[in-house]
């Protein structure tokens, strides 16, 4: 299959419209998307991805309204939330309404919900009348893609078309929010930070696992991991005690230099966490194209979006 990476929003509809798939810009990252109505066509999303069924795809709807067809109720503390973050990088699990195939949910009772932020992809669900699966557009277990060519590295041959919206600006991946008992939980971090979280709902419950849940394996321990080992350290002693390592470092603020360090890319001069975060993904990928033995990073600061960067970086070093 020849894969094409475009702007053309009639001829990406027109593939979703035929059941197939189209890799998608949004705001967080990539997304890998088809017909979420059409369980042919997700079951293609699965394939190209090497995706285990046990893992749920998220739907893509264009507004509030438009989710309101597919979920039975929206409780009251996560409205507040999708009216102050939708469209943007929230994810909202909700009672499923019937019309869900159980392939888009493995078989769960609530299906995670999306309004993507990014111009292209409102255009594209303007002009189609079903929700999109769509799970970032990456080998299951790889860094998520944030630009279209990283797309193309991976599933070229696998998917018909790439509908190119330029490089990401969150750079990680959706927050994902549910209800239980009137009690407001985190069950991944990312792009709406936990304190923007609070500040609408109040004091909220993580449920992150750390451990192996096929239950969510978008929490998998080792998950968004790139092929290269990666070590969590203190950079600069790291440097120190291994002169004869070839290093790439991703640091947050501060370029270090030294014979033994390959590459080092910093994520934010200006030490800004969104920016770090819109980096992090293109730096990990760059790192695993370099002569190196290992990356290293460091935990960013414990705030934010560093919380959200830091649970990618974790999981990327948990082998
Ligand atoms: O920002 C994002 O969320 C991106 C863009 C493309 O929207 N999508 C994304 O999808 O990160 P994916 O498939 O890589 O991660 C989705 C994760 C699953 O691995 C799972 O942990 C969780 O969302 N999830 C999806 N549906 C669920 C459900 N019904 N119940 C529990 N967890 C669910
Ligand atoms: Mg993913």
């Amino acid at each position: 299959m020849e894969t094409v990476i475009g702007t053309d929003i009639a001829l990406a509809v027109n593939q979703l419209m035929n059941g197939n798939t189209v890799a998608i810009p949004t705001e967080t990252v990539y997304g890998l998307a088809a017909n979420a109505l059409d369980g042919n066509a997700v079951a293609k999303i699965f394939e190209a991805k090497n995706r285990p069924y046990f893992d749920p795809l998220i739907i893509h709807v264009k507004n509030t309204n438009a989710a309101l067809n597919y979920v039975n109720k929206l409780p009251a503390s996560l409205q507040k939330l999708a009216t102050a973050f939708w469209p943007g990088p929230l994810t909202l699990l909700l009672d499923k309404k019937e019309s869900i195939p159980d392939i888009v949910t493995a078989g769960l009772p609530k299906v995670a919900v999306r309004v993507p932020a990014h111009t292209l992809t409102q255009q594209l669900l303007e002009k189609v009348d079903f929700p999109l699966a769509a799970p970032s557009a990456n080998p299951f277990g790889y860094v998520s893609p944030t630009t279209a060519e990283h797309v193309f590295e991976q599933l070229q041959g696998k998917i018909p078309y790439i509908l190119n919206g330029g490089a990401c600006t969150v750079g990680v991946e959706s927050t994902i929010v549910g209800e239980d008992n009137n009690e407001v939980i985190i069950y991944r971090l990312g792009g709406i930070s936990i304190e923007a979280i609070e500040a609408i709902v109040g004091k909220v419950t993580l449920n992150i696992n750390t451990s192996s849940n096929p239950a969510s394996p978008g929490s998998l321990a080792t998950h968004y991991a790139p092929q290269k080992k990666i070590v969590i350290t203190d950079i600069a002693s790291y440097i120190n005690n291994n002169r004869n390592t070839r290093i790439g470092v991703i640091s947050f603020n501060k370029l270090f230099q030294s014979p033994n360090v390959v590459a080092c890319e910093v994520l934010s001069t200006k030490s800004n966490l969104n920016e770090a975060a819109q980096h992090l993904f293109a730096a990990l990928r760059n790192m695993d194209k370099q002569n190196i033995d290992v990356i290293i990073s460091e935990l960013f600061p414990d705030e934010g979006l560093g919380k959200a960067i830091n649970d990618r970086l974790k999981r990327a070093s948990a082998k």
